[in-house]
């Protein structure tokens, strides 16, 4: 034992002056990682609470809320999107859209006199479809308006009072850059014992539009933090192929 230790201990040291070069190389690596972090943070926008959830990627590459917003533009206000949007795909999407809400209504999840919002509506087909199912008091939230049926506004910060609505419905949960926002503002401007309805994708990657990646309805249950699941399924819904159901709480958040 004790030649095995006198043998090889020198062996295992390192030259002075090897270790000294491999600690500059490593002062120089962590130096640049402490620089790239906050370069980082000071380019990034507006979150007063950058959360990191468990189970959502934040795509990168949005260096500030204005680049995040000018991309989602884009998609909104492309002219050859729009036209599909509201010739080709306007009627079998409002179809869709006009099963999927009157299976909510048999359930008594929603009901004619609900007030609703769909948040991320595009040219509103699912407006269209909620009206078509009796759903008349129904408006549709977006970058872009397409009047009547869909209003100017940032489902970020959604322009409407607390407790508004009876029903909220959105299919664009992966555009939001902040999920937590994004789920709050709908916990916000719900009634108590209100309801929303998200499709959103978890087995599979959605556009290149799309701000976030969501792997299993987990995050979503623990950013709901002041509703309860009332149901998941699966749908085919435009590539969306997860409907999850929450209720907001009578009481409390
Ligand atoms: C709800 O509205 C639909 C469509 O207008 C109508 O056919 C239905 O009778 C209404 N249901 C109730 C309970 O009023
Ligand atoms: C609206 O709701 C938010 C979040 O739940 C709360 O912080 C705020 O005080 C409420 N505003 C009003 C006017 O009640």
């Amino acid at each position: 034992m004790k030649d095995y230790y006198s043998i090889n201990q020198p062996k295992l040291l390192l030259p002075p002056k090897t270790i000294f070069i491999s600690l500059i190389i490593l002062s120089l690596i962590f130096l640049t990682f402490l620089f790239l972090q906050s370069h980082n943070s000071l380019q990034k926008p507006i979150s007063d609470n950058p959360t990191a959830i468990k189970g959502i990627k934040i795509r990168p590459g949005y260096t500030s809320y204005e680049t995040y917003i000018h991309h989602q533009l884009k998609k909104t206000t492309n002219p050859k999107l729009r036209k599909i949007w509201t010739s080709r795909d306007w009627g079998r999407k409002i179809q869709v859209f006009q099963r999927f809400f009157t299976r909510l209504k048999r359930e008594k999840l929603i009901f004619n006199s609900s007030k609703a919002l769909c948040v991320g509506a595009r040219v509103g087909q699912e407006v269209e479809a909620l009206k078509r199912v009796g759903l008349t008091d129904s408006v549709g939230l977006d970058l872009v308006p397409y009047p009547p049926n869909v209003i100017k506004g940032d489902f970020h910060y959604q322009p409407f009072d607390n407790e508004t609505f009876d029903f909220e419905f959105s299919n664009v949960f992966d555009h939001a850059l902040y999920p937590d926002k994004f789920v709050g503002e709908i916990q916000r401007t719900l009634k108590a014992g209100g309801v929303c309805v998200l499709h959103v994708a978890v087995s599979r990657r959605s556009d290149k539009y799309s701000a976030n990646d969501l792997f299993s309805v987990e995050p979503l249950k623990k950013l709901f933090d002041g509703s309860e699941l009332v149901k998941v399924r699966k749908v085919d819904g435009f590539g969306l192929d997860t409907e999850v159901v929450f209720r907001k709480r009578k009481f409390g958040v």
